[in-house]
């Protein structure tokens, strides 16, 4: 992990920590991190020694393919099942089995929450106010008001939409003001108006020092909201890190030359990355890919001016999706359907 890109922080981080008090530990500056967490269902290994890193007041994308232990990380992390080995860390404190009740300061939303479908969203909202840590009325009003249920607020929750539950349940979770947020796939559902709002409202909480961990395959929305990835795949970390930092390390850049031309253009732009960064494919006569960072695209059209060669196609691919198909063992074949559809599961338990 990137722990020197860190350190800034952590020291800031630790400066406040220290004034309040809080315990410390190795992990400082980091709201959460799991050590070598193992989970199996029966013979099934779903987790196979997960170390995750989340820094305190960042928004931190979880990504992976489906099957890749998402769910079952946050189902640990919240104490809804026990890990087979491995250990958590909640908010600069071990979280073991006996520590659900330290859960006050963790708002989650797991898969799809659980209402009463003959409660209104208000009822529902209280419901949960009275298990938790002392939530005034304003505060569900207010959440009401913030998810955009407030004119739907009276109805039973058997009427909601699917997007309608989703906004409940991201009430619920932000109900007790929580310190670190654990959203599982919280976009699911929602209208592009909803996941605008959603986005704001957690850079918003980011803003204000709260760190939240946010599943998604919304790799654009992730991409735009997230300080800190990490992708998994088959219950293993394969990448953790800035967003800034890999994607600038992952780019890529696409040019479009003359036919007679690509040879020329590949030689050219050869000493900006390594020839073995630039590559032409068959299946698109013409264009050149060339790895790296998407700030340096003005260097590629000025090499090849430079080398005569006239660019008359630019473009940066969507540097997430295309580091999580790589890093995943999802990337599409060249000229070929894809493996989009491969799943973390047929390489898992290796
Ligand atoms: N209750 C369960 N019993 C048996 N196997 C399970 C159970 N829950 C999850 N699994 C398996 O554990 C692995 C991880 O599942 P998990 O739900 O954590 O994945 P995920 O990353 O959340 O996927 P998705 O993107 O589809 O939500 C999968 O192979 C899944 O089949
Ligand atoms: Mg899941």
């Amino acid at each position: 992990m990137t722990r020197k890109a860190y350190s800034r922080d952590q020291r800031l981080r630790q400066a406040s920590a220290l004034d309040k008090g809080t315990f410390m530990t190795d992990n400082d500056g980091l709201a959460l991190a799991t050590r070598g967490l193992r989970k199996s269902y029966g013979s099934h290994v779903a987790l196979a020694g997960l170390d995750l890193s989340v820094p305190r007041g960042k928004i931190y994308g979880f990504l992976g393919p489906n099957g890749a232990g998402k769910t079952t990380t946050m189902r640990l992390l919240t104490g809804l099942i026990h890990p087979d080995a491995g250990s958590i860390e909640l908010l600069g404190r071990p979280f073991g089995r006996r520590d659900r009740h330290r859960l006050y300061d963790v708002g989650a939303l797991i898969e799809s929450p659980s209402f009463y479908p003959f409660l209104s969203g208000r009822q529902n909202l209280r419901e949960v106010a009275t298990n938790g840590a002392a939530v005034t009325r304003g505060r569900v009003e207010e959440l009401l008001e913030l998810t955009g249920l407030i004119d739907r607020a009276r109805d039973k929750v058997s009427t909601y939409s699917l997007g309608m539950k989703q906004r409940l349940g991201i009430a619920a979770a932000l109900l007790s003001d929580p310190t670190l947020l654990l959203l599982d796939e919280p976009a699911n559902g929602l209208d592009p108006a909803g996941i605008v709002a959603m986005r704001e409202t957690l850079r918003h909480l980011a803003a204000i020092g709260k760190t939240v961990l946010v599943s998604s395959h919304l790799l654009a929305e992730v991409q735009q909201m997230a300080d800190v990835v990490g992708i998994i795949a088959a219950g293993r970390l394969v990448r953790e890190g800035p967003m800034q930092e890999l994607l600038n390390a992952e780019g890529i850049v696409r040019v479009r030359v003359g036919l007679d031309e690509v040879a020329g253009a590949a030689v050219a732009l050869a000493p900006l990355a390594g020839a073995a960064a630039v590559t032409s494919s068959a299946a698109e006569p013409g264009w050149l890919s060339v790895r790296l960072a998407p700030d340096r695209t003005g260097e590629v059209n000025r090499i090849l001016a430079g080398a005569g060669i006239w660019a008359t196609g630019l473009e940066t691919g969507n540097d997430l999706e295309m580091l999580f198909l790589e890093l995943t063992g999802g990337a599409p074949v060249a000229g070929g359907e894809g493996t989009f559809f491969g799943m973390a599961g047929s390489r898992a338990a290796e």
